[in-house]
């Protein structure tokens, strides 16, 4: 990883539910058909062609991919040219892919294509919000649209492999990759996870113009201890199985091609020699048919985590294992394969077994027979006006609306004369397009400051002030050398800084205020210990909101931050929303777009009481479960799936089609869901499932179902839900096996996790034990 920064800050430095729930039950477990696509039997025979034909060391050069950093371009090269590499990362400019590419074809002996994996996490050259605004968006065909976008730019610069979905459920955030992943939840985070990996693949690897979905990390990564990046995550059977494994058995029915193992050790064992993980889970019980790649360097950590005493040993037990592919900053380990053949400790079985699967890959994605792209008609597609179009309609529905006391929002923009638009994010470009963007080319965000400016015209006036500027982080971010850090230069005298803004903000109808964390102070190695707003943005925020105006607050960040206690009138989360998030900003404070994002996490009230969220298991004294702390409330500020919309809805007359069931039915839930406002709107309508009692503690309620629909004022439509057999299955610890309980099931339709109980049914007997390879 440190090298990667070193790479990113040389090169910075030299360029830079509109669809039902039903819809969603069909699409979770649904594997990407490979009839469109190249057969198997065919795809087999011309890797085992090529295979008859390698060396030993073209074998295990395949099995590399390597970072391609402006200081190692000669050492790349003579890896192309010798056939010691099988893939390269971070080459995004399509000149650069097609150069090198050429260089395979033209000079190495087999004429092997080389595989371009990136991070594309969440748009390549047109920014999409965050990936945990994907999630907020509640909106799985919009995140499949737009990842269909990611991957197209992608491709059409020569990239054919993205490092993501990255589905790693996490209920900790301090974490700070918490601002890639989903959220919370299992079931919202497999929906999100199908989508995404429909979206960048496509019907079947070798779509045109998409790319290999990479779904990471393989697994329990956000359950890294204390929130801290990289450390151990320790779990339990029960929640590996029912909580952080389900987004990936999800994106493996979708077809993902790819799979990336965790940095952590899992229960003791480094994800990258995880045997039980890598073949147990994923081979043998999922069926997964892609290859498995290795984080940067995760091989060679085997032996700083003291588990292999060398970096022969790490690649031999890393292989074993089951990685195929060592993704490696320097020199690979798995260079050292050739010598772990000759001594008989590599199987020449298993080393043919991860060549086959890349060069399966290459062939499916038809590099063999195109292996360049178009740069002209890159330049046209990448950043391209209707990619932008995307990206706000993104950013609109993934904002989650907090608070609108006495209805702010929507401001009247005939009312509106004059805004003061204050904070170190207000008008800063690098912060509105987030963490975790690397595309070197990167075009201008739309800040909040001038999206407000261009919708509202020179007829109101718009002044924009810092007010204070973000603390720097004590250790300094990896990222910080390529982006310029955040929100620079330094705000000078802060205590006058803060007086301009209150000044501003008096003198203004409304104050908007646009606060949260710096892009450097999340993502990878971006934990924190707490959550309140970095530096003194909280003095800027209580200084404003004293002067009585109006005020609006805009939030970036990706965490729950404690900010709850405002009397801000109005909070509206962004997330970080990307290239065209001033845009969308703008739009929805005047009421051009409606939001209807909800929370994809529980937003607790402090940092002690994190881990917080709202699946927790039933417990001793549960009239008392918001009351475990003597010294403050135990509830969250906002609960799981919340959001307010500028329109009003009632639920009524919820209804199951069938009170009594048999273990194999399923059964169909209705509600009524009227818009009762004076807007057209969106209501994120969410289903969740209680079981009564069972043979294990289960949790007070799960998330089973949800629609994102539109409705117009009066509009009343009646809502279906089917929940299947496995949605009543969870993996029972002491049995070893996926069980379903003879119970009775409450069940809530509502906007959010607190929404009451309205009907039940109840399941008659004990379902047959099922072989875990059946449910799965
Ligand atoms: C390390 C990160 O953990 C992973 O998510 C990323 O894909 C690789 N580096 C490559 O950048």
């Amino acid at each position: 990883m440190r090298l990667r920064s070193l790479m990113l800050a040389m090169a910075g430095a030299s360029a830079c539910l509109a669809a039902p729930a039903t819809a969603e039950r069909r699409d979770r477990p649904r594997r990407a058909t490979t009839s469109a696509c190249v057969s198997d039997a065919g795809v087999r025979a011309r890797a085992d062609a090529l295979i008859a034909r390698m060396t030993v060391a073209e074998k295990a050069g395949q099995l590399t991919q390597r970072f391609a950093l402006p200081f190692n371009v000669k050492q790349i090269d003579q890896a192309v040219t010798g056939g010691n590499v099988g893939a390269l990362l971070f080459v995004s400019d399509p000149k650069e892919t097609n150069r090198l590419q050429r260089l395979a074809l033209d000079t190495s002996r087999l004429k092997i294509p080389l595989l371009f994996g990136f991070d594309v996490v969440h748009g390549f050259r047109t920014i999409f919000p965050v990936p945990i605004g994907y999630a907020a968006s509640w909106d799985p065909a919009m995140v499949e649209r737009i990842s269909a976008i990611a991957a197209a730019e992608a491709r059409a610069a020569g990239v054919s492999w993205t490092f993501s979905p990255m589905i790693d459920v996490t209920r900790d955030p301090r974490w700070g990759r918490i601002v890639e992943g989903p959220g919370e939840d299992p079931f919202l985070a497999s929906v999100m996870a199908a989508a995404q990996v429909r979206g960048f693949q496509g019907p079947c690897l070798g779509s045109p113009g998409r790319v290999i979905a990479g779904a990471k990390h393989f697994a329990g990564y956000g359950a890294a201890a204390g929130g801290r990046d990289y450390d151990e995550a320790s779990i339990g059977d029960a929640d590996l199985h029912n909580i952080y494994l389900p987004p990936f058995k999800a994106a493996v029915d979708a077809g993902a091609g790819n799979i990336m193992a965790a940095y952590m050790a899992l229960n003791g064992v480094p994800a990258s020699a995880n045997r039980f993980l890598l073949q147990d889970v994923l081979r043998d019980r999922w069926g997964f048919k892609g290859f498995v790649v290795s984080d940067a360097d995760a091989v060679k950590n085997l032996v700083t985590h003291g588990v292999a005493a060398d970096p022969g040993e790490a690649a031999r037990k890393a292989l074993d294992a089951g990685i195929d592919m060592e993704m490696a900053i320097a020199v690979p380990a798995f260079d050292r394969l050739p010598d772990q053949l000759a001594a008989g400790t590599v199987s020449p079985a298993r080393l043919d077994e991860a060549v086959r699967r890349i060069l399966e890959a290459k062939i499916r994605m038809g590099l063999f027979e195109h292996p360049y792209v178009d740069e002209a008609a890159a330049a046209k597609l990448l950043g391209s006006p209707a990619h932008r179009v995307a990206a706000r309609q993104a950013a609109e529905r993934s904002a989650v609306l907090l608070r609108n006391e006495g209805n702010l929002l929507p401001l009247d923009q005939k009312a509106v004369k004059s805004l003061a638009v204050i904070g170190p994010l207000a008008d800063s470009e690098v912060d509105t397009a987030g963490p975790a963007v690397f595309e070197q080319q990167m075009p201008r965000a739309i800040t909040v400051a001038s999206g407000l400016r261009a919708l509202l015209g020179a007829g109101v006036r718009v002044d924009v002030i810092k007010g204070v500027s973000l603390p720097s982080r004590l250790n300094p971010s990896p990222f910080d050398m390529a982006t310029g850090g955040s929100a620079k230069p330094p705000v000078g005298d802060e205590a006058a800084e803060i007086a301009r803004a209150v000044a501003a903000a008096r003198s203004a109808d409304i104050a908007v205020l646009v606060l949260g964390e710096g892009q450097n102070m999340i993502g990878e190695q971006g934990s924190r210990s707490t959550l309140e707003l970095p530096g003194r943005q909280r003095e800027l925020l209580d200084a404003v909101v004293a002067t009585g105006k109006p005020v609006v607050l805009l939030l970036m960040s990706a965490r729950p931050l404690t900010i709850a206690d405002t009397k801000a009138a109005a909070i509206l989360d962004l997330w970080y929303p990307g290239s065209e998030g001033g845009a969308a900003a703008a739009n929805l404070l005047f009421g051009r777009a409606a939001p209807a994002g909800r929370l994809p996490f529980t937003w607790p009230r402090d940092v002690g009481q994190v881990p917080l969220f709202y699946a927790h298991l039933k417990s001793h004294e549960p009239r008392n479960a918001n009351n475990r702390y003597w010294n403050a409330p135990g509830s969250p500020a906002f609960p799981f799936g919340y959001g307010l919309s500028y329109s009003t809805f009632t639920y009524a007359n919820p209804q199951v089609d069938r009170a009594a069931i048999s273990p194999d039915d399923q059964v169909t839930i209705s509600v009524d869901l009227t818009n009762t406002g004076a807007r057209v709107a969106d209501e994120v309508a969410q289903l969740y499932l209680g079981q009564r009692t069972g043979s294990a503690a289960r949790p007070v309620r799960e998330l089973k179902g949800f629609q994102r629909v539109t409705l117009r004022p009066g509009e009343r439509r009646t809502l279906s839900f089917v929940l299947r057999p496995e949605d009543r299955r969870y993996w029972s610890a002491e049995r070893q096996d996926w069980v379903q309980d003879a119970a009775e099931f409450d069940v809530a339709v509502g906007r959010d996790s607190s929404a009451g109980f309205g009907t039940s049914f109840k399941v008659m007997r004990t379902a047959t034990p099922l072989a875990t390879s059946q449910h799965e």
